[in-house]
């Protein structure tokens, strides 16, 4: 896996914001190292409808509407649908805020249309949620230069059940079918997230930026309580920003060149293995650089109107 620092490197973000997820779409959007061509949405943390207008209200925010969003899958390739209004509220970005009504509309070609058509060579697919959308893209060609996924969890418990992170538990189906596809995504598990934890001095400094900031502390505080509640954590982990700063500076993490098996059914559905001497299919990321991630994201979030 190339380690250098990217130039501006073309990406797309595939998302189901979610309160990390805004955070990330918001870091991806003030980093001139990343060129957001374009978002697609999937069901996961909310519904789609709510995952959609959660994205197109996170780019008008930043002023970003000329962006297109693509409305996609409804829920998992098999499974019925399991959302995280727990975590994320009913609407998905509870405790955001009076925020303005999207003043865009998804465009017409749904997520995996978009993706099979834009997913070529030099692009980068960001994918934050489950891989529905990537998984029906894959299957029609499409071909990134890179995915780098946030989902799955190898030594740490999983955060739905003990053996299942949430973007993996509930498509595991699409996140099977990804490993499978030859495209050797690069995965951003709980391993690396659960130690990028914003925190109070962190929180403070976004709370004192602009409007981006003010908003980004703001969805920190709704989404720190669960966090708080259950692992006694003094800043909730923004996963999804994890993976669009790889994007930014694969040196940020350290990844091993592994076999990963997804658990599709029972009660281990949704894990994800290291299989020993299999043919490596991921880069799995095992160490970060915590304080230099959380740096770069707060700086850049900082920057932000
Ligand atoms: O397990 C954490 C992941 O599931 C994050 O992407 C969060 O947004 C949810 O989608
Ligand atoms: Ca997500």
């Amino acid at each position: 896996m190339d380690r250098s620092p990217r130039a501006r490197c073309p990406v797309i973000i595939d998302c189901d914001p979610g309160h990390d997820d805004a955070i990330a779409i918001l870091f991806a959007l003030a980093s001139q190292e990343i060129d957001v061509r374009g978002i697609t949405t999937v069901a996961g943390n909310q519904t789609i409808e709510h995952t959609t207008r959660n994205a197109l209200t996170v780019i008008g925010l930043a002023g970003h509407d000329a962006i297109p969003v693509a409305r996609g899958a409804v829920g998992p390739l098999r499974r019925s649908l399991r959302i995280a209004p727990d975590i994320h509220g009913d609407t998905g970005l509870d405790g955001g805020g009076d925020l303005p009504a999207p003043a865009m509309a998804p465009i017409v070609a749904d997520a995996a249309e978009y993706l099979t058509e834009r997913l070529e060579p030099g692009v980068v697919l960001v994918a934050t949620g489950p891989l529905t959308n990537v998984a029906i893209a894959l299957g029609r060609h499409a071909r990134p230069d890179q995915i780098i996924w946030m989902g799955g969890s190898v030594e740490e418990k999983g955060d739905v059940t003990d053996a299942a992170e949430f973007n993996a538990f509930v498509d595991p189906d699409a996140a099977a079918a990804v490993f499978a596809a030859g495209v050797e995504p690069t995965m951003v598990g709980l391993d690396v997230t659960h130690q990028a934890r914003v925190g109070p001095r962190y929180q403070e400094r976004l709370r004192a930026a602009g409007r981006a900031g003010r908003f980004t502390a703001r969805l920190l505080d709704f989404y720190g309580a669960v966090y708080r509640q259950r692992h006694g954590w003094d800043g909730p982990p923004v996963h999804d920003a994890l993976a669009v700063a790889v994007a930014i500076d694969p040196a940020l993490v350290r990844t091993e060149h592994l076999h990963v098996r997804v658990h599709t059914d029972g009660p281990e559905r949704g894990r994800t293995e290291v299989v020993k001497d299999q043919e490596p299919n991921a880069h799995v990321a095992v160490e970060v650089d915590t304080a230099r991630f959380l740096d770069l994201l707060c700086s850049r979030l900082e920057s932000l109107p």
